[in-house]
């Protein structure tokens, strides 16, 4: 299973399956991320950033792209409510 390990979470790891979001994993291991617009890829209060396996996750779709473009992020950043999982390998995250 494919892991993500944030760093500034004492380097700790978590399971994921493909296709569920940054957000859904960190949720499901007790720990609740910043959410301001519910987790509809419409704010940036969920931001991480990716520090290692990009290529990891799915790119992002229209509304993420959108919401990218508004807010600015940097091109290592993801919304962590829309950053899904694809399955290939593990990805290393530092939460904003
Ligand atoms: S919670 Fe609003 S964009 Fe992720």
């Amino acid at each position: 299973m494919p892991l993500v390990r944030v760093l500034n979470l004492g380097n700790e790891s978590f399971e994921g399956i493909e296709n569920q979001s940054i957000m859904e994993i960190l949720y499901r291991h007790g720990y609740e991320l910043d959410s301001a617009c519910g987790g509809h890829g419409q704010c940036s209060s969920c931001k991480v950033m990716v520090l290692e396996g990009m290529e990891n996750l799915y790119p992002p779709e229209f509304e993420e792209e959108e919401a990218i473009e508004e807010f600015g992020l940097a091109p290592n950043e993801r919304l962590s409510c829309q950053a899904k999982l694809n399955g290939k390998g593990d990805v290393v995250i530092y939460l904003i």
